[in-house]
């Protein structure tokens, strides 16, 4: 069992870092701001990948109460869900939130329930993922190395992805080619 969480938390953060791969083969502007060190620009790029590509679409739990919320009433005993996914793309929340963007992120008033791609609310009292800050910080390693450090090419393959799928997976998975350091 303790294996796993070793593992599991491993593999996830691969996989945010195969899609900032991705972003950057998909969007090359971004890599060139990222190449000219722009201010917070690596920031706003991690959180952008994490915010954009989907993940887990959905965390569930059962409600211990009854209780309302915004005109709904949830019974005790419930198996409710949150759409992880869907709030990150929420328009009431998020600017064009189909579009990669992330100077986005330069605006954005911080709130534990806009942005949830690893859980809601705060990480101290509730469920959310208390691995987040550690996510950025070996995404942000692993971007500065890929936009930086290392030169490789991006073969014709099936970049397209399945939503049906969790977590979601690219269909090629994300290959890369030539790689020079
Ligand atoms: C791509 C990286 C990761 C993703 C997408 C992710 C996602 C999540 C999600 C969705 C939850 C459930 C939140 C909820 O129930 O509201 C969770 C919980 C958790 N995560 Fe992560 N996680 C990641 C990385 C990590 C890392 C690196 C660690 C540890 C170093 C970690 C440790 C945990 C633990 C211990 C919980 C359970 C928290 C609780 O139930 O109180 N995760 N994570």
């Amino acid at each position: 069992m303790e294996l796993i969480n070793v593992a599991r938390p491993t593999v996830a953060v691969a996989w945010y870092i195969m899609f900032a791969a991705m972003a950057l083969h998909q969007h090359p502007q971004c890599g060139e701001r990222l190449l000219a060190a722009e201010a917070h620009y690596l920031d706003y790029f991690v959180e952008e990948v994490r915010r954009f590509y989907p993940f887990f679409p959905v965390v569930a739990a059962r409600t211990r109460r009854e209780f309302e919320s915004k005109g709904y009433r949830f019974p005790k005993g419930e198996r409710v869900l949150l759409d992880l996914y869907g709030t990150n793309h929420d328009p009431r929340l998020w600017d064009e939130p189909h579009t990669f963007m992330p100077e986005r992120f330069r605006q954005w008033k911080r709130s534990p329930f806009s942005f949830i791609p690893q859980g809601g609310g705060e990480y101290l009292d509730g469920h959310r993922c208390p691995g987040e800050w550690i996510t950025v910080e070996l995404m942000k390693v692993a971007v500065v190395f890929l936009s930086t450090s290392v030169r490789y090419s991006v073969p014709q393959q099936d970049l397209r992805m399945s939503l049906s799928r969790i977590p979601a997976l690219l269909s090629s998975r994300f290959l890369i080619g030539n790689v020079q350091i």
